[in-house]
């Protein structure tokens, strides 16, 4: 027997059941960005794997143990992409752009990690995100959180998500507060998890966002980072808060929210959603404003979110908001002729042309009349145009109403668009 075969673990079919929601949130992700003035950037999928390394950083998660990377035939190290920002870096730089000026982009696509696939959490998964180059200040931190939270709303999904900021202070802050961090967790050594542990000569922040109850017990007495930041970081952060609050945009501050990966500078957020199980965050970014220079472009400062699709998507799916997108007119030759297969398609391109905002689709499968009927009550189309004998001897048309179950014979092709167009 022959072996079927099979998707990559971790890596899903996204199937036409699934595919118009997706559509239905893409578009108003592109609409958004449209009307925030944001201009859409493609990069490939694949980079050397070094411009990860050196951006997302060697003692994350993402480069220790989820990167898939493989020699290419001249032995070149190709990464499929983790994530969006270190490739639109990358491309910018390049392209010469960030010399002079402000820059708001955005970029859609499957990004690859060796995760253990779970509920919420893909190797190939598929995120939206924006990146601003050039802005300094919290008013740009103010119009992502902006951004995002009107997608929620466009969405209908706002009451499903909440916002959370904190503040990781500049490279001198960070520096201390880690020393102060590292000394205090050393006393409690013993106790901590095997990850946590390692950590603390690694990546020690990353400790705070540790899930383990005994450490998250010995992480509620730790030095707290706020307490390290710089006056005029606290002062920057919260005139954002101030004006999130104008904008009558709700958070709450995590002072452990540190993010997964090193190239974060100053202000950092995630949406999380209840509705999704362990893997919560739909929506995260934050400033990144080290990492154009450290990739040899010029001095900029930067900021950007993305939001993991898979997850956004299953939301929308839960509340039920999307609109579903069915044929709303179907056509069904009965007529026992061969001249009423042509004349569907005909009348077919007729209304498509006076109705270009409905779905207009020909029964084209044979059966018997009363099968044809069945499947049109199934199919969710509201309206069946029935081109029967009658039909077809002369110009009337049989309008049949699938949700009320009526049906009418109009003697002109005018009525028949009005009735289907509610006229
Ligand atoms: P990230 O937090 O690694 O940030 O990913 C952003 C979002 O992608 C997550 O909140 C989640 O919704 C989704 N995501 C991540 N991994 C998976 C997975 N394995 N399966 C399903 N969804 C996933 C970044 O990627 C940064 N580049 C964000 C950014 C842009 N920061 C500045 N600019």
């Amino acid at each position: 027997m022959t072996e079927t075969p099979r998707a990559i673990r971790g890596m899903s079919d996204i199937l036409p059941k699934s595919t118009w929601l997706w559509q239905h949130v893409e578009s108003i992700l592109q609409q958004q960005a449209k009307v925030f003035a944001y201009q859409e950037i493609r990069t490939p999928i694949a980079e050397f794997a070094a411009l990860f390394e050196r951006s997302v950083g060697a003692s994350t998660d993402i480069i220790e143990k989820e990167m898939y990377v493989f020699e290419d035939r001249k032995g070149e190290r190709i990464a499929l992409r983790p994530e969006g920002t270190a490739s639109v870096v990358r491309a910018a730089i390049r392209s010469g752009c960030l010399r002079s000026g402000v820059h708001r982009f955005w970029y859609q696509g499957p990004m690859f990690r060796y995760e253990r696939p779970q509920k919420g959490r893909q190797r190939q998964f598929h995120q939206f995100g924006i990146e601003v180059y050039g802005l300094t200040g919290y008013l740009v931190e103010a119009e992502l959180i902006q951004f995002s939270d009107g997608l929620w709303t466009a969405l209908g999904i706002q009451d499903q998500i909440g916002l959370q900021i904190n503040h990781l202070g500049d490279t001198e802050a960070r520096k201390r507060y880690k020393a102060a961090l590292v000394d205090y967790l050393k006393q409690h050594q013993a106790h901590l998890d095997d990850d946590s542990a390692r950590r603390l000569t690694t990546n020690p922040l990353r400790i705070l966002d540790s899930k383990v109850p005994e450490t998250i017990a010995i992480l509620n007495n730790a030095p707290k980072l706020s307490d390290y930041l710089s006056a005029d970081d606290q002062a920057e952060f919260s005139q954002l808060k101030n004006t999130l609050d104008t904008l009558e945009i709700a958070y709450t501050v995590n002072e452990r929210l540190v993010r997964g990966l090193d190239y974060y500078t100053g202000f950092v957020f995630e949406w999380v959603s209840s509705a999704l199980g362990a893997q919560s965050a739909v929506c995260a970014g934050g400033r990144y404003d080290g990492l154009v220079a450290e990739l040899g472009g010029p001095e900029t400062p930067a900021i950007g979110f993305a939001i993991g699709l898979e997850r956004l998507v299953e939301i929308v799916r839960q509340n039920d908001t999307a609109p579903i997108v069915n044929p709303s007119v179907l056509i069904l030759p009965i007529a026992q002729s061969d001249e009423v297969g042509p004349t569907a398609l005909v009348l077919a391109a007729r209304l498509r042309a006076a109705l270009p905002a409905q779905t207009i689709s020909v029964a084209l499968k044979p059966g018997r009349v009363g099968a044809i009927f069945k499947r049109a009550a199934n199919s969710g189309a509201q309206f069946a145009v029935v081109l029967g004998d009658d039909e077809l001897s002369g110009e009337s048309y049989t309008l049949k109403d699938l949700f009320q179950g009526e049906q009418v014979t109009y003697l002109s092709f005018n009525q028949l668009i009005g009735a289907i167009s509610g006229a």
